[in-house]
C-alpha cells in the first residue's frame, strides 16, 4: 500500500483536499494528515512542524492543498516558508505543469530550485536591490535529463526556453540542453526565447508538447498556460526529486476570496492525486481512472469558476460516482 502524506493547509486547501481524500477512500488507501502552513503557524508556531516532515520523509507521496492568507501576511517566518523549506528538504528540482484542453496537452518542465528565486539577493549601499540569477550547470542537466525522458514517452518533442540573446545563465542553459540532446536522438530539440514562447503559447498551444526552462520563466509560462486551457482550477502541478517523494499540489492559492463558500472547483488537486500515481508511484491504471471520473465530472457538475452551479462536494460526488477502482 502507498503512504500518502496529506498537508490541507489553508483557505480552500482543505476544501478540496477533501475531495482527494474521498477517491483514496474509494481505492481502499489510507493516508495521513498532517499540519502545514498558516494553520500550522497557528498551532505550533512554525509552517512546517517537526512531526509534519518526519511524516513527510515516510511517506511514498506528498500531497498538498495551498497555504496563506491575509491572516498570517508580514509574519516571519510565513506560510509560504513552509513551502521553499519543504521543496528544498526533499530536493524536488523538477516542477511538472501539464496544461490540457481544446487539442491543447503540453507540459511545462519547469526548475524549482535555482535561479533568481534562490540566488544571493541584497541592497547595496545607495539603496539599489538586487537578486542574482544563478545556475550550475549539474542544474541544468538534471532537469534536461528529465525533460528528455519525459517528452519520450510523449510525443517526442522538446521546446527549451532562455533568453540567450541577452543572458549568460541562459547561454549555459542552452548548452547544457544541446549537449544532453546528444543521448535522446529520438526527442526532437528545438530552443526558444522566452519572449516569443510566451507570445507563441497564446496563439498555438496546441503545438507544443513539453517545454523545458528555468525557475522564473518557468513560473510565468505555466501561469500563461493554465490561462489559456480553462484558468487556475484545473492546474495541477508534480514536484520530483531522484529519490524521496514528491510533492503534489494544485498550481493555485488558498483563494481567501472564495474560501468557506463551498464553490473551490477541485480539479487541480484531483489532477494532482493522478500524478501522484503515474509520477510518483508509477501507477497508471489508478492515474488513468482518476483522470477520467474528472472529466465526466467536468462535464456534469462543472463549478461556478467554469460557468457552472456546482459545490465542492457536488463536484466530488460526480467523480466518485464516475470512478472505475482498479482491480488488482
Ligand atoms: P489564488 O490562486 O489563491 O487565487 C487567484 C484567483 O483564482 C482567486 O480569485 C481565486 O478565487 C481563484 N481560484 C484559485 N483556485 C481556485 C479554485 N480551485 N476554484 C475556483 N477558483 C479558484 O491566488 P492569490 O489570490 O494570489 O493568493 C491567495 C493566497 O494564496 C496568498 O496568501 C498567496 O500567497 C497564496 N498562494 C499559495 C500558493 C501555494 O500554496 N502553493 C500558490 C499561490 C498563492
Ligand atoms: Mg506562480
Amino acid at each position: 500500500m502507498p503512504r500518502f502524506v496529506c498537508l490541507p493547509g489553508d483557505g480552500i486547501g482543505p476544501e478540496v483536499m477533501i475531495q482527494a481524500t474521498r477517491v483514496l477512500m474509494a481505492f481502499g488507501m489510507s493516508f495521513e494528515e498532517q499540519p502545514f502552513g498558516g494553520q500550522a503557524i497557528n498551532d505550533y508556531n512554525r509552517p512546517l512542524p517537526h512531526h509534519t516532515l518526519t511524516a513527510c520523509r515516510d511517506a511514498d507521496a506528498i500531497l498538498l492543498g495551498a497555504v496563506g492568507g491575509p491572516q498570517w501576511e508580514g509574519r516571519s517566518p510565513g506560510p509560504e516558508d513552509g513551502l521553499i523549506r519543504l521543496r528544498k528538504e526533499f530536493d524536488v528540482y523538477a516542477n511538472l505543469r501539464p496544461a490540457r484542453g481544446d487539442g491543447v496537452a503540453l507540459l511545462i518542465v519547469r526548475e524549482l530550485l535555482g535561479g533568481l528565486y534562490y540566488g544571493r539577493r541584497g541592497t547595496m549601499d545607495d539603496g539599489t536591490v538586487y537578486d542574482v540569477c544563478e545556475y550550475h550547470p549539474q542544474q541544468v542537466e538534471r532537469i534536461a535529463r528529465r525533460a528528455f525522458e519525459l517528452a519520450r514517452t510523449r510525443r517526442g518533442k522538446l521546446v527549451s526556453v532562455d533568453k540567450a540573446n541577452v543572458l549568460d545563465t541562459s547561454k549555459m542553459w542552452r548548452r547544457v540542453v544541446t549537449g544532453v540532446s546528444a543521448d535522446y536522438p529520438d526527442v526532437e530539440l528545438r530552443h526558444g526565447l522566452v519572449d516569443s514562447v510566451a507570445m507563441w503559447l497564446v496563439m498555438h498551444p496546441e503545438e507544443f508538447d513539453v517545454i523545458v526552462t528555468e525557475n522564473t520563466f518557468g513560473d510565468i509560462l505555466s501561469d500563461v498556460a493554465a490561462g489559456v486551457t480553462g484558468g487556475l482550477g484545473l492546474a495541477a502541478s508534480a514536484s520530483l526529486s531522484d529519490g524521496g517523494p514528491g510533492i503534489f499540489e494544485p498550481v493555485h492559492g488558498s483563494a481567501p476570496d472564495i474560501a468557506g463558500t463551498r464553490s473551490a472547483n477541485p480539479t487541480a488537486m484531483l489532477r494532482s492525486l493522478a500524478m501522484a500515481f503515474e509520477h510518483g508511484l508509477g501507477d497508471l491504471e489508478h492515474a488513468r481512472a482518476v483522470e477520467a471520473a474528472v472529466d465526466v465530472a467536468l462535464a456534469q457538475a462543472p463549478t461556478p469558476d467554469l460557468g457552472g452551479t456546482a459545490t465542492t462536494q457536488q463536484f466530488g460526488d460526480a467523480v466518485l460516482e464516475a470512478l472505475e477502482v482498479p482491480v488488482k
